[in-house]
């Protein structure tokens, strides 16, 4: 009987999408407003969840505090209030898109959860566009 525990979490990020081997034009031209030189900023909300079997002694699939816990360590202390392009070193190389952000939270948490626990990231960069990974 697998379940499945979700922790929402939340963060405020600036960034900006473009490529620096494009022209202004193209990266203007494809990423829009999301290419303003002068960064801009979301308010991403997070859902971390992860499915596994109901431990028999504890009742927890995965205690909560510890979930909570190593999203603050994470994502939270990487990434609030933080410039992605320029402060966090995953971004260096790599456009910070929603997608590209999922994937990256993804694998900062995955070597923490135990390997028979399924884990899921939902980013929310706007309350209407979201993105989902899970491996
Ligand atoms: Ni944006």
């Amino acid at each position: 009987m697998k379940v499945k525990v979700s922790r929402k979490a939340h963060f405020n990020a600036a960034h900006r999408l473009y490529r620096r081997d494009w022209s202004f034009e193209r990266n203007e031209a494809t990423f829009g407003k999301c290419n303003n030189p002068k960064y801009h900023g979301h308010n991403y909300d997070l859902i971390v969840s992860v499915t596994g079997e109901i431990d028999a002694e504890t009742g927890y699939v995965m205690d909560m505090k510890v979930l909570k816990d190593l999203i603050k360590e994470e994502v939270e202390n990487a990434m609030d209030h933080k410039n992605l392009n320029e402060e966090v070193p995953e971004f260096q190389n790599l456009n910070p898109t929603a997608e590209n952000i999922a994937v990256v939270i993804f694998n900062k948490l995955r070597p923490h959860i135990d390997s028979s626990k399924e884990l899921e990231v939902v980013l929310y960069e706007t309350p209407r566009n979201f993105v989902t990974y899970s491996g």
